[in-house]
């Protein structure tokens, strides 16, 4: 791609101080279904542009995109086939350059999402493997193998797919490749020199173009153990979030991140590295935000944590001691694209996973994620916000089946794989075409009132959780010390509910289904729902957290 550019977009420079991530709110926007410029009913790069002041307002400090890039969408651009280029869905290089330098104007950083654990299988690199054939060197850049039995028709080894099914597929030629996820994204071979050479002058690209940082997607899967070892038995999946695998959270992905870091450090700025690893314990993935490697690693098991004090006081005690010897910030974060959305996700039953297709109790959903929200955004360390749940949204659990397009669905066979549902386009606007996503309709369909949600439905209501999360972010930027650190006092609180201390600050959530009367802290700041206080008592509601300034 030969686009020729202006001089790269300087990072913001109002505000700007170094460690500038260590308590930041980061909103990780999905372009597929953010904002639709062109009316084709797909989110776009030019569609973010217009948006970007709607995200100054709600007082984020930094913006993550999902991938954009050239991609036959397999995986929703988690198959990349030119990491250089934008797919024309999403709009050109010059979209992408002037959305940072809009950003960066605004005060906004922009991290970008890395793929490097696999290419699509439109990649040139591996489309030349393929007609090359075996022994070709640019087999060796992939995990390429002969197969198993007397004509080698079975796979070679017994690695089971994230999305289920085999992880090899077989070529004409008769070989196999590997693949931990969809066969049209085939692993890179990490031991090649070559793909490190390929990575590190792709970072370089992005951080000329004026980037603030990376989600490095799977992080955790780069290297594989020698050999490409047996695991010895099925159903592999369930093992994941426990045990060591040999193609996760291999030693080996540390060396990868320590030469990365060098060329971040090559550049001005403060940029950083976010390690998407999902690993079996806290104190693994703490080994990912060593000093010399990645700044910052998302917390998957805080994300898992169901709403239970007990729960989340262990998850947050044991997040914050894991990251403090490292000296890196503890991360929070309850929704993503990967999930359904903690509205719904906290509407049904506790232990019910991640992936759900039943919408629960709305209003229990509801008033626990905004409670969820406002421990979260109390917590030291830095949070991610995913695009809608500052207006509340549930997922959408009822798309039909011919709709979908998660390949997780496709390929489940009998797995989850109900992402689509947290991917819905949002509502910007009450009414008109696709309620101001686009002037088209919209990729996936959204439900009857979704516009009863909109930005525009909730601007200006003092109980809109819109509102709601404006003002939190105004109160966390007034108090930058919220952010920052990684302690906090544990106060005496009644079984069921969380109190904290920070800095002239108290936080207290409700976790149980009936209200409890403690005695005040201080004044209100803020709460996730009406709360009097009467006297030296206050009694908090069911699944509500009050912000106290004292
Ligand atoms: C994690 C991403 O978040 C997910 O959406 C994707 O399907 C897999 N990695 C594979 O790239």
């Amino acid at each position: 791609m030969t686009q020729h550019l202006a001089a790269p977009a300087a990072a913001p420079t109002s505000g700007t101080r170094t460690d500038w991530w260590r308590g930041a709110v980061i909103y990780q926007v999905y372009p597929r279904s953010f904002a639709d410029a062109d009316g084709d009913g797909m989110g776009d790069l030019a569609g973010v542009r217009t948006r970007l002041p709607y995200l100054k307002d709600l007082g984020v400090d930094a913006v993550w995109l999902s991938p954009f890039y050239a991609s036959p969408q397999a995986d929703a651009g988690y198959d990349v086939a030119d990491y250089r280029a934008v797919d024309p869905m999403f709009g050109t290089l010059h979209d992408a350059d002037a959305l940072i330098r809009d950003a960066h104007g605004l005060g906004l950083r922009v991290i970008v999402d890395l793929v490097p654990n696999h290419s699509s299988d439109r990649h040139d690199w591996f489309r030349r493997a393929l007609r090359e054939g075996p022994g070709s060197p640019l087999r060796d850049r992939y995990h390429f193998r002969p197969g198993k039995g007397e004509h080698g028709e079975l796979p070679p080894n017994d690695w089971e797919s994230i999305f289920g099914g085999p992880a090899w597929t077989r070529v004409e030629d008769g070989e196999w490749y590997l693949h931990l996820f969809a066969p049209e994204q085939p692993d890179f071979n990490w031991d090649h020199p070559a793909v490190h050479d390929e990575f590190r002058s792709i970072l370089r690209f992005w951080l000329d173009l004026g980037v603030d940082g990376f989600r490095v997607d799977v992080a955790h899967g780069l290297v594989k153990a020698p050999g490409l070892p047996d695991i010895g038995h099925h159903d592999q999946l369930k093992l994941l979030g426990s045990d060591t695998m040999p193609f996760f959270d291999q030693d080996g992905v540390h060396e990868v991140y320590r030469s990365w870091r060098q060329v971040l450090a090559e550049y001005a700025g403060d940029r950083i590295l976010v390690a998407e690893a999902w690993t079996p314990t806290v104190e693994r993935t703490a080994l990912y935000v060593r000093p010399d490697e990645m700044h910052q690693a998302f917390n998957f098991q805080y994300l898992g944590t169901h709403w239970d004090a007990a729960e989340l006081r262990k998850v947050i005690d044991t997040s914050l001691a894991a990251m403090r010897p490292v000296g890196a910030p503890a991360t929070w974060v309850l929704s993503n694209h990967d999930v359904t959305r903690h509205a719904t996700r906290f509407a049904n039953p506790a232990g019910l996973g991640t992936q759900l297709r039943t919408p629960g109790d709305r209003a229990l959903g509801l008033r626990r994620a905004r409670a969820a929200t406002l421990l979260m955004l109390a917590l030291p360390g830095s949070a991610y916000l995913y695009q809608g749940e500052e207006l509340g949204l549930p997922d959408v659990t009822d798309l039909p089946d011919e709709v979908r397009q998660d390949p997780s669905f496709h390929r489940a066979q009998g797995q989850d794989g109900f992402r689509d549902g947290c991917r819905v386009p949002i509502p910007w606007t009450k009414d008109g075409s696709s309620y101001g996503f686009g002037a088209g309709g919209s990729w996936l369909p959204q439900p009857e009132g979704w516009g009863e949600l909109s930005v525009q439905a909730q601007t200006g209501d003092p109980g809109s959780t819109l509102e709601l999360y404006r003002e939190a972010l105004r109160v966390r930027r007034a108090r930058p010390g919220l952010g920052a650190g990684s302690a906090l006092t544990w106060l005496d609180a009644p079984e069921g509910v969380l109190a904290f201390g920070r800095e002239g600050f108290v936080c207290t959530a409700n976790t149980t289904a009936d209200p409890v009367r403690v005695p005040a802290p201080g004044t209100v700041l803020l709460a996730s729902g009406p709360v009097e206080v009467t006297g030296p008592e206050v009694e908090l509601p069911a699944d509500t957290t009050v912000w106290w300034a004292v």
